[in-house]
């Protein structure tokens, strides 16, 4: 246990370290993926590869699941789930609402997850068991209900069946909630659940990388996730996904769920 405990602070480190790295103030140019709204950088790539040599170096035995490169080893008994930069539209930008999202799981449970935003030095993590922590200090999901509550959502432009359903229940939703809100990244956007900020956050698809680790920060801060249909999301595809404390989710769900 001593000894995870110090494996998953080295692991922090590398995860600020990588952070500093994306504080750069010099031109972005971003290449486009599968079209124009679809975006990768060079600093994307970079951090996957700091944090794959790091954590490999701290676990020997760690295989991973990264956004960038197909990296979709699952085999490993430590698999690290990663998204090296969630939120690369607002990084493009410099909006400074970006994120690095890495999730440690074992044996298929996720053991450890920690979302770290550099730009405003936001640090979210949870370990199974143990609360969900904002820069130490534990937080916990909101008790409001829909009505009490903002409500978070994303949708990539790229989608576009997606998008037009995602923004049609966005338009309802905004009859039951207090306000809606679009970040840009859903790793954040999920934090923003576990600390209470958000009352729901909604994205009609999403991979393991965007969801792993807010799903624990969530689950340990108190709250519920699950995907449209309220079942235990897949890891190993594209996933609908609704999390929230839970009075809100279960509202959410009934009036949207599939
Ligand atoms: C995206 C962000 C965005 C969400 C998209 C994701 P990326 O991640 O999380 O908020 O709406 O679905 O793909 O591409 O910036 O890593
Ligand atoms: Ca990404
Ligand atoms: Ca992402």
């Amino acid at each position: 246990m001593e000894q995870l405990q110090q494996k998953l602070e080295q692991c922090r480190q590398a995860i600020l370290e990588a952070g500093k790295r994306l504080l750069v103030t010099d031109e972005i140019s971003a290449e486009e993926k599968t079209d124009y709204t679809n975006l990768v950088t060079k600093y994307d790539k970079a951090t996957q590869q700091f944090l794959i040599d790091a954590f490999s170096q701290i676990m020997e035995d760690a295989t991973f699941l990264c956004e960038e490169e197909d990296v979709a080893d699952t085999s490993g008994k430590n698999v690290f789930i990663i998204d090296p930069i969630d939120g690369t539209a607002n990084f493009t930008k410099y909006y400074g609402h970006s994120a690095i999202s890495v999730a440690l799981a074992r044996e298929g449970r996720l053991l450890w997850g920690a979302v770290y935003n550099p730009f405003t030095e936001d640090f979210f993590e949870a370990r199974a068991g143990e609360g969900a922590y904002h820069n130490g200090k534990c937080i916990h999901v909101s008790k409001d209900g829909l009505k009490q509550s903002l409500v978070a959502f994303g949708t990539s432009p790229y989608y576009r069946e997606l998008r037009d359903e995602s923004f049609r229940i966005a338009l309802d939703v905004m009859d039951h909630a207090l306000d809606i809100r679009r970040s840009g990244s859903a790793a954040l956007d999920l934090c923003y659940v576990a600390c209470g900020r958000c009352g729901v956050f909604f994205e009609l698809q999403l991979s393991a990388w965007d969801f792993a680790a807010g799903m624990l920060i969530v689950q340990e801060a108190g709250g519920v996730l699950t995907d449209i249909h309220g079942n235990t999301p897949d890891f190993t595809a594209k996933s609908g996904i609704v999390a929230g404390n839970k009075a809100a989710h279960q509202e959410f769900i009934k009036l949207y769920g599939k």
